[in-house]
């Protein structure tokens, strides 16, 4: 991992913007790492590892960094680790870790939503204090499923879904990681903030890492090219902000919040 300019106005311009490019790159040779890493586990049979409806496409890959020495690595990378810190003002922990694989041609869409209302609802999360971290292990392109975010979006807190207000509503943690999502902002509501705030979709060569909020409402359509589409996320979460009442899986809400402590080199 290499930084290429200064961090100085990072704080102020994710507050702003609920997003943020970073200036550090993942080398190439990491980059193979994690996708040779990635590529075993998804040939693994455990729950962690989730399959696109219907199919045995791999979707998603959950809390690798509890058994993978790599991705165990990874989160405690300094330049993840301090950015974390700096933009949530304190220690932090891993929160949640999954690798959304996005496949070719099958990879299925995320409708948008906010990640908060699940961590908030289904774990008991007191306030959106924690981050996320997107890297790409691929190239991300406007062809196979990039994240796209409406910048500022955050700033609306969790957005309710009027049509499901005292509904009822699925625990099932499968609905929180599949293409039906249980909480999500409906089109209308995004269609009318992407129209004021604009929406900015997430490209760039695979080693590219972004930041997003808790808040920020966000999306992904169906990848229907032919080039993989395998985005790394990590959520940090202050260690003053643990869940109230976390009951699905650990690998969706890790219930250790011991503070991550960094490694000494920012390299695999
Ligand atoms: C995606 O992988 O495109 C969606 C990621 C997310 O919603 O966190
Ligand atoms: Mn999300």
């Amino acid at each position: 991992m290499s930084v290429s300019a200064p961090l100085l106005d990072a704080k102020v311009r994710y507050g702003r913007d609920g997003w943020l490019p970073l200036p550090h790159t993942l080398s190439d040779p990491d980059v193979r790492k994690l996708r040779h890493r990635v590529e075993g586990i998804s040939r693994e049979q455990r729950p962690e590892v989730v399959l696109e409806e219907g199919t045995s496409a791999v979707r998603a890959l959950h809390g690798c960094h509890d058994f993978d020495e790599v991705c165990a690595r990874l989160v405690r990378l300094p330049a993840l680790v301090g950015l974390a810190e700096q933009l949530l003002g304190g220690p932090v922990y891993v929160y949640q870790f999954k690798v959304n694989m996005k496949q070719a041609h099958e990879g299925a869409a995320w409708p948008w939503h906010q990640d908060f209302a699940f961590w908030r609802h289904e774990d008991g999360m007191g306030s959106p204090d924690a981050v996320n971290i997107a890297i790409f292990l691929d190239d991300v392109t406007d062809e196979n499923g990039p994240l796209e975010v409406i910048p500022g979006s955050q700033h609306a807190g969790i957005v309710e879904d009027p049509a499901r207000r005292g509904g009822e509503r699925s625990h099932d943690w499968r609905h929180h990681v599949s293409t039906k999502l249980e909480y999500v902002v409906p089109d209308d509501v995004a269609g009318r903030l992407a129209g004021t705030f604009g929406v900015r979709r997430l490209t760039g060569p695979a080693g590219t890492a972004v930041a997003f909020h808790p808040c920020i409402i966000h999306s992904s359509s169906n990848n229907l090219s032919a080039q993989r589409r395998c985005l790394l996320l990590i959520t940090y979460n202050r260690v003053t902000n643990t869940p109230e009442h976390p009951v699905r899986p650990s690998f969706l809400v890790s219930r250790d919040s011991t503070p991550v402590v960094p490694v000494e080199a920012d390299r695999l």
